[in-house]
């Protein structure tokens, strides 16, 4: 079993202590907090859908701002680009003193093609790259100030056809749940009578069960306080959201200026949680769990990545199982892990540090043999020069004539 491998070290007891007078960490929330508001804060968000299913008109309406202009197209018979792209915006937004910046990814092109097979591919690769930018930060011997561009969370637009998800979002669900915080929403819901939603999110929820595809979902702690599991289980009851989104405000039949849309036979309200589920989309990105998206990202999704990475590149890890009946062992297990993490980490910086240095060694050998060599061409030529000057004293001296061969007189500037 793993027991014998565990270092035999006692976890020392807690002992429990009431302080005399303020110490003062007690403080230390504020401090954390005034910290992260100093320094704003930051997400990043993808947005991943085919054209035309609202994805600008919904981050808009998400963030209040018109992050997108609307879109050009081009005239009939101009071709687009043949793949997927990554685009991406993003904006300083400011709120009752704390910065947010915001980064919104756009894929254009997902699902637009003839041939979508591949329509994943191109988004798998830029998550990747972008865990991968981080993790090049992190084995930097200075590593201050790490930039994030991580995706913290991915939008997935369902077109809303009533019937069931299509293989392509299957194939996109099923490639992108290990990388990315997958939140699904069923686009332009305005589109769908109540019962048609409703019977929509039990086929899409059956289907992602059946797949084994992991989606996004608000974490249940143990010791959580009545009203955050309350709201938590509000918001799974959502999934996956059903939303409307507009920028533009229209008057409701009681003369309310609203977000929504107008129709011959009424107001859709964005804001109305008897219309549609943005209010709760809205409350979880952005409200509730925006914290939880960014650690997620990084203790799960990007720690998986990270290990199997380096896995594949040899340094291999404990794969020790926690044992999660006895606290002891588990934390021993842990303190295990988090050495060989702490001297993988160490391995890792070496080399690059090791590497440095060669690269440096063999640019000074190499500035080094280059001197030499200048040294002694230059001790060459000037032993030539005097050979020559010499040759030409004795010459004077005997009264000889001074020029023996073509050229000399010019290089030695005895000539006229
Ligand atoms: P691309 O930029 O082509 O990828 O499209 P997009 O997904 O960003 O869609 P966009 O937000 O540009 O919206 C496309 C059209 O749908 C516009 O005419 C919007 O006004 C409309 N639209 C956006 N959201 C909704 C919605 O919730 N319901 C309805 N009925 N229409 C919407």
């Amino acid at each position: 079993t793993t027991m014998s491998a565990l270092p035999a070290t006692p976890t020392p007891a807690v002992q429990r202590k009431v302080l005399q007078s303020w110490v003062g960490f007690s403080n230390l929330p504020n401090q954390v907090h005034r910290r992260s508001v100093r320094r704003g804060f930051q997400f990043t968000a993808m947005v991943v859908g085919e054209s035309g299913l609202g994805k600008s008109t919904l981050i808009n309406t998400l963030f209040e701002t018109k992050l997108y202009a609307p879109k050009e197209y081009p005239p009939p018979g101009v071709e687009r680009g043949k793949t997927v792209q990554i685009e991406s915006i993003s904006a300083d937004i400011e709120e009752n003193g704390v910065r947010l910046k915001l980064t919104i990814v756009d894929t254009p092109g997902f699902g637009d093609y003839v041939n979508n097979d591949e329509s994943w591919k191109p988004i798998v690769d830029n998550i990747e790259a972008r865990f991968d930018a981080y993790l090049e930060q992190e084995n930097r011997v200075n590593r201050k100030q790490l930039i994030d561009n991580r995706i913290h969370a991915c939008i997935y637009f369902i077109q809303p056809t009533g019937h069931s998800l299509k293989p392509i979002d299957i194939e996109f669900l099923r490639r992108l749940h290990t990388k990315v915080n997958l939140i699904p929403v069923i686009a332009k819901a305005d589109t769908l009578t109540d019962e048609e939603i409703t019977s929509f999110k039990q086929r899409v929820l059956a289907d992602i069960a059946h797949h084994g595809i992991r989606i996004f979902q608000p974490p249940q702690y143990e010791n959580e306080d009545e009203e955050t599991i309350q709201e938590n289980e509000e918001i799974l009851s959502k999934v996956p959201f059903a939303v409307v989104g507009s920028d533009t405000l229209v008057r409701a039949a009681d003369g309310r200026q609203v977000r929504g849309r107008a129709y011959p036979w009424g107001v859709i309200e964005v804001d109305n949680e008897s219309h549609c589920d943005f209010v709760k989309l809205r409350q979880m990105l952005v409200r509730t769990h925006m914290e939880e998206l960014r650690e997620h990202t990084n203790d799960v999704l990007y720690e998986d990545y990270r290990t199997d990475k380096l896995r594949a590149m040899g340094v291999s890890q404990d794969e020790s199982v926690f044992k999660e009946t006895n606290p002891a062992i588990k934390q021993a297990e842990e303190r295990t892990l988090h050495e060989a993490k702490l001297a993988k980490m160490e391995t890792e910086m070496k080399m690059v540090f090791q590497q440095k240095v060669q690269e440096k060694e063999h640019k000074l050998k190499q500035s080094e043999e280059e001197l030499y060599a200048r040294h002694r061409e230059m001790k060459e030529a000037l032993e030539k020069q005097k050979l020559e000057l010499d040759d030409k004293k004795r010459r004077v001296e005997s009264g000889r004539p001074l020029t023996p061969e073509k050229g000399s007189k010019k290089r030695f500037g005895l000539g006229k």
